[in-house]
């Protein structure tokens, strides 16, 4: 029988170098506690680099647990109220970053998201902790009170043990459902997984839309009693654009998602135009307000070319009535989404009724954390998700 390795011991074991765990290790590390951070990619934070198109959307001012998804909505209040929006700027400002507002409270680096990963790393490596990357994990049990890892880079042992390997979203970046796997050996429930953040598709009967591909527009797009008011993208396969990808995490198989076209538009527009504008007619007149592919592929939906051809003067009231309220409830039927290959975040994940929302703790197992995405808590798009994983990452700092 093959000897097991000897285990070097340590305070802390954390699992995954992405937002949470970087930030794990190094205030753990900061707290006086022997870290060693371990993930199986060659380098820690390629998430952070990727994002924001490169200049990362750190945070966002107004992140509150009201922008968040979870089975329990109240499970997050405690780790973003105890490390704000505000704590992270400050150690932003401190590391010199210099940033800016883009939109709704959003905040970018001017430079590079490279600069928030040195930032990270940096406070990693000053407060001791060693990073081992190209690190996979082949075992971990758990006797005696102590945590045991195996990977292909040694072995480690621990009371302490953060999961922190995110979800299962951009599995071409080496995204993977190991911390699921991980809280399922402990007992821990899983609320089932699914691609958040992402491009809806559309069927056949709604193919005249991907024909306007690359054409977007201001909306309010609605699913479940939930509305976003920013840009919607038509694509090749679908919808897509920042209102089709919040709506998209609380979007579920076989139900409509139901956008307004013309949100700024007070109501009773059509009529109002028919009195003032009566010798306009329908797809000009939309063109005003909505891009001209869009307003003539919507005008084609609304009527028959017959009533197309009339000016607005000559439009029966109820017909006008009748074509405004299906421009601001057009329904879309997707027929899915593309999957986590394209989703930003993963909905569900580790079930919070087995944590500690103070310190991330698993209630039934001592000395293990489960923090950032991993977690059943998923953020809008804006700055939620990587606030998210700051503060669930402070929050079992301070307890390991
Ligand atoms: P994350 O996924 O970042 O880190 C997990 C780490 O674990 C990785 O380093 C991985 O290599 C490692 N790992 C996985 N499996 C392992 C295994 N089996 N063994 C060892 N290690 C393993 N959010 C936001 O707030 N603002 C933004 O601008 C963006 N932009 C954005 C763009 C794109 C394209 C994507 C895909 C996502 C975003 N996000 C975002 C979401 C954000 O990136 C995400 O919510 C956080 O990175 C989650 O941080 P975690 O540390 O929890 O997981």
């Amino acid at each position: 029988m093959p000897v097991a390795a000897k285990a070097q011991h340590c305070d802390v074991i954390v699992l995954g170098a992405g937002g949470a765990g970087l930030m794990c290790a190094g205030v753990a590390g900061a707290r006086g506690r022997s870290v060693v951070l371990l993930d199986h990619a060659e380098a820690p934070g390629k998430k952070i680099l990727i994002s924001g198109g490169g200049r990362c959307n750190f945070t966002n001012i107004g992140a509150s647990p009201e922008n968040y998804l979870s089975r329990n909505g109240h499970f997050a209040r405690s780790a973003l109220t105890r490390y704000t929006p505000a704590d992270f700027i400050a150690r932003v400002d401190q590391g010199n970053i210099a940033w800016h507002e883009k939109t709704l409270g959003q905040l970018f680096c001017d430079g590079s998201a490279r600069q928030i990963v040195e930032m990270l790393v940096g406070d990693c490596t000053r407060a001791g902790v060693r990073l081992i990357t190209g690190a996979s994990i082949t075992d971990i049990a758990h006797a005696d009170g102590q945590f045991r890892v195996t990977s292909g880079k040694g072995a480690w042992s621990a009371p302490s043990l953060v999961l922190a390997t995110g979800g299962p979203s951009i599995p071409k970046m080496g995204a993977t459902g190991f911390a699921y796997d991980i809280a399922r050996q402990f007992g821990l429930r899983i609320v089932t997984p699914r691609p958040a953040l992402v491009p809806l598709t559309l069927g056949a009967d709604e193919a005249l839309f991907t024909s306007l591909s690359g054409v977007a527009s201001t909306v309010v797009a609605r699913t479940d009693n939930t509305a976003f008011r920013e840009a919607a993208l038509f694509t090749h396969k679908g919808l897509s654009g920042p209102a089709i990808l919040q709506v998209s995490s609380y979007w579920r198989d076989g139900t409509p998602v139901t956008i307004d076209f013309c949100p700024d538009r007070p109501a009773g527009w059509l009529q109002h135009m028919k009195r003032t504008h009566g010798r306009s007619r329908i797809t000009p007149l939309l063109a005003e307000a909505l891009p001209t592919r869009l307003a003539e592929t919507l005008a084609e939906r609304l009527t028959e070319e017959k009533l197309r051809e009339r000016e607005l003067a000559n439009w029966p009231d109820g017909a006008l009535a009748t074509s405004e309220e299906r421009l601001r409830n057009w329904h879309f039927r997707p027929t899915g989404t593309q999957g986590y290959a394209k989703a930003e975040v993963t909905a569900g994940g580790i079930d919070t009724v087995d944590l500690s929302s103070r310190t991330m703790e698993a209630r039934n197992v001592p000395g293990l954390y489960c923090i950032g995405e991993a977690v059943d808590v998923t953020g809008w798009l804006g700055g939620y998700n990587f606030q998210w994983a700051w503060a669930s990452g402070w929050a079992a700092a301070q307890a390991v």
